[in-house]
């Protein structure tokens, strides 16, 4: 059987200076406690170890003043200006590891928001990504996350909009939903601020998926740029699995299959992803 491994599988650049900057934390100890602000990445695994290495996370900003003049470090996905705020009522140390690329966008809604425009975000409002985009607006700001939205959206014709993306998503829908958008007549400046991690990613998911008869996506249930890549796959597979790990291959018939390919989310380590092409090369 063949095995195709996606080369863009696993962490990108900003995950892995998140996780870095936490190991630092950890060989650096001093006397205060070490938190990451909401999980450092989307898998429990990760997570689990940290916290059994003494790391925990806070989920609310209500949980900031409990952990006053502690350490908290910022994953790559960022936060709203807010967040920084409280921390610095409270004397908490700050790590900064948001990903350079979703610091552009905070910078971008910033601006833009001083310069009179009304931001869109394309994204999952849900997310903590846009979240914490959406707290950096200066202006007046809408999430658009769907079609019905996109045709939803107006504001006063004299409006300037400014369109910006979630960093993970989909670059096709981006550019269906800008579409749209665009036939509303508006002043509209586009900014295409999705990661080329993603697009990599996302394209490569595409291209191997269209040739295996089998497809393995490997991430956290709660990852959603590992969600879009099973959607991807599974448009272009029908027998395409989410896992997680390489436990979740009990129940996934492969052995039928001539061609396996296999892709993961930014936040899948490499040791998991190694598991499961040991596993399948052994089938
Ligand atoms: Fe950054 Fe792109 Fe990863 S935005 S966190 S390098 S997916």
């Amino acid at each position: 059987m063949e095995v195709k491994l996606a080369e863009s599988a696993g962490f990108c650049f900003g995950v892995t200076r998140a996780m870095n900057t936490v190991e630092e934390q950890i060989k650096n100890k001093t006397d205060r406690k070490i938190y990451t602000y909401g999980p450092i990445i989307h898998n429990s695994e990760v997570v689990n170890d940290l916290k059994k290495r003494g790391v925990e996370s806070i989920d609310l900003p209500e949980e900031i003043p409990g952990i006053a003049g502690q350490i908290m470090v910022i994953r790559s996905h960022g936060v709203s200006r807010e967040i920084y705020r409280i921390a610095g009522e409270h004397g908490i140390e700050v790590r900064d590891a948001t990903c350079p690329f979703v610091k552009k966008i905070h910078r971008i809604v910033d601006e833009k928001g001083r310069e009179g425009f009304h931001v869109i975000v394309i994204g999952d409002a849900g997310h903590p990504e846009v979240q914490g985009i959406v707290g950096w607006a200066s202006g007046p700001v809408t999430v658009i996350n769907s079609e019905e939205e996109a045709e939803a959206f107006g504001t006063d014709k004299s409006q300037k909009i400014c369109v910006v993306a979630q960093t993970t998503f989909n670059a096709q829908k981006f550019q269906y939903f800008v579409e749209i958008i665009n036939k509303k007549g508006y002043d509209t400046n586009v900014i295409n601020t999705i990661c080329n991690a993603t697009a990599i990613r996302q394209k490569e998911a595409a291209d191997i998926s269209m040739q295996a008869d089998k497809m393995l996506v490997i991430g956290d249930p709660k990852s959603s740029n590992t969600r879009k890549l099973y959607e991807i796959c599974r448009s272009n597979c029908k027998d395409t699995y989410h896992i997680q790990t390489v436990k979740d291959l009990n129940n996934a018939d492969l052995q039928s299959g001539t061609c396996v390919g296999i892709t993961a989310g930014a936040s899948t380590p490499n040791y998991i992803i190694q598991e499961v092409l040991l596993y399948v090369r052994g089938i």
